[in-house]
Formats: C-alpha cells, sequence, structure tokens
C-alpha cells in the first residue's frame, strides 16, 4: 500500500495574513489525517518562509509552486530550487498546466525544473494531462505517453518523484472525469514511467482537478489514485481536511 498525499496548490491566492491563518488552521487539525496520509501545502512563494514556520513541528510539508531550471543566476523574477529548500519547502509543483499555458513551458522545461529540484533535494511534482480537445480526439492515453517521456528527468525515483494526472479541462471547471476515465489514465501512467522512474510501482500518483469533499472518496479509492493535487477547495482548511480524510487508510 502506498502511502497518499494530499496536497494543497494554493495557486495565487492567500499570499499574505490569509494564507498564514489557513496554513494554521490546516496544521492544527492536521493529526487525524496524518494518521493515514502525508499532507502537503504549497502556497505562493513570498509567503512560503512564513508558512513552514508557521507549520514546523506539525505533519504538514511545504512546497513550492514552481522553480527556475537553473541553480542561480541572472533569471529576474525567477527562484531557485535551492531557495525554496531553505525557505522551508520539500516539494515543487513543476509543469502544472497553468505554467504551461501561461508561460509556454514545453516537456524539456519541465524535465530540467525536475531535475533541478532533484538536485536540491526536492521532492518534484511533476504534472500531466490532457486539454479538453485531445479528449474529445481520443488522444488522451498518447499524450500522457508524451509527457511522460519528455517530462521525467534521470534520476527520478518513487521517493525524488510524484506524478500528477490533471486534466486540464477538469482543473477549476467542477467538472471531473469519471472513475472509469481516472483508472484508465492511471493504469496507464503507472505503466509508461516504468524505465523513467526507478521503483515505479511504488511511486505516487496524484489526481487533481475538482477535487472536493463531494467526490474526493470516490476519486481517492480509484485504484493506482495515490492521493490528489487539490487547488481551490485546499483554500479552506475544513474542505482540505475533509479531502485527507477521505483517503485510504
Ligand atoms: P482545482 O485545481 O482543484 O481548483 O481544480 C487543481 C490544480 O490545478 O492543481
Amino acid at each position: 500500500m502506498i502511502r497518499p498525499l494530499i496536497a494543497g496548490n494554493w495557486k495565487m491566492n492567500a499570499g499574505g495574513a490569509e494564507g498564514r491563518a489557513l496554513a494554521e488552521a490546516v496544521g492544527a487539525g492536521a493529526a487525524e489525517a496524518a494518521s493515514h496520509c502525508d499532507l502537503l501545502v504549497c502556497p505562493p512563494a513570498v509567503i512560503l518562509a512564513a508558512v513552514a514556520d508557521a507549520l514546523a513541528g506539525s505533519p504538514v510539508a511545504v512546497g513550492g509552486q514552481d522553480c527556475h531550471e537553473a541553480a542561480s543566476g541572472a533569471h529576474t523574477g525567477d527562484l531557485a530550487a535551492a531557495m525554496l529548500a531553505e525557505a522551508g519547502a520539500s516539494f515543487v509543483i513543476v509543469g502544472h498546466s497553468e505554467r504551461r499555458a501561461d508561460h509556454a513551458e514545453s516537456d524539456a522545461l519541465v524535465r530540467a525544473k525536475a531535475a533541478a529540484a532533484h538536485g536540491a533535494g526536492l521532492i518534484a511534482i511533476i504534472c500531466i494531462g490532457e486539454t479538453e480537445a485531445q479528449r474529445d480526439a481520443g488522444e488522451t492515453l498518447a499524450v500522457l505517453s508524451g509527457q511522460i517521456a519528455g517530462s521525467i528527468p534521470d534520476g527520478a525515483n518513487a521517493a525524488n518523484t510524484v506524478i500528477a494526472y490533471e486534466p486540464v479541462w477538469a482543473i477549476g471547471t467542477g467538472r471531473t472525469p469519471t472513475a472509469d476515465e481516472v483508472a484508465e489514465a492511471h493504469a496507464h501512467i503507472r505503466e509508461r514511467i516504468k524505465g523513467g522512474i526507478a521503483r515505479s510501482e511504488e511511486a505516487r500518483l496524484l489526481y487533481g482537478g475538482s477535487v472536493n469533499p463531494k467526490n474526493a472518496g470516490e476519486l481517492l479509492a480509484v485504484a493506482n489514485v495515490n492521493g490528489a493535487l487539490v487547488g481551490g477547495a485546499s483554500l479552506e482548511a475544513a474542505s482540505f481536511l475533509e479531502i485527507a480524510r477521505q483517503a485510504p487508510s
């Protein structure tokens, strides 16, 4: 049994006092969920250190939402993976579809970012997923295969790499794939990461896209789903923790 990971991606929300309060509330309520799953919050980078301080001594880990592929240098506005680690992160999300779309991030860039994360001792959460047009065209599994082939760096293993399957059309829309569709995608991902991720049978595969307290139980029970990447529903401690409570134990 793979221990589930429930990760909150706050995106560009809760970047100040609101985020510190949210972190404190998640930390205060985490004990029950943490008995059967790992918990992670990924706040905006400006409060990552404050959130890490607020969660010190709690079972909740902290992660970044992106990192640069270089270790340092003239990259105005960017953050190196080691900076995130120094601020208290142990994870970083790379290749989220919003970054792939908003910043034209390619698989090759995502791969380089994941390698940089590993170099800084961070666990990389590599996001993949098809658009609605790709699903309608029957291309979902081929798209996932291509993203897996292109985005996973050398040296990836079940301890330093998590894959998040996030259908682009399910993010922030309230729509989710059926349990059968999630099962098909995750079985495919499990198969395709053989060779790319050492001990791939132990790697955590998260589902993400409109996970909420009402659908979490069903989605988290799907074969090869080892947790969730939660956006909107992670912005309230109660809903985030309720999702975590429903992770299989
Ligand atoms: P959502 O976002 O839960 O708001 O759909 C998930 C994500 O993009 O990670």
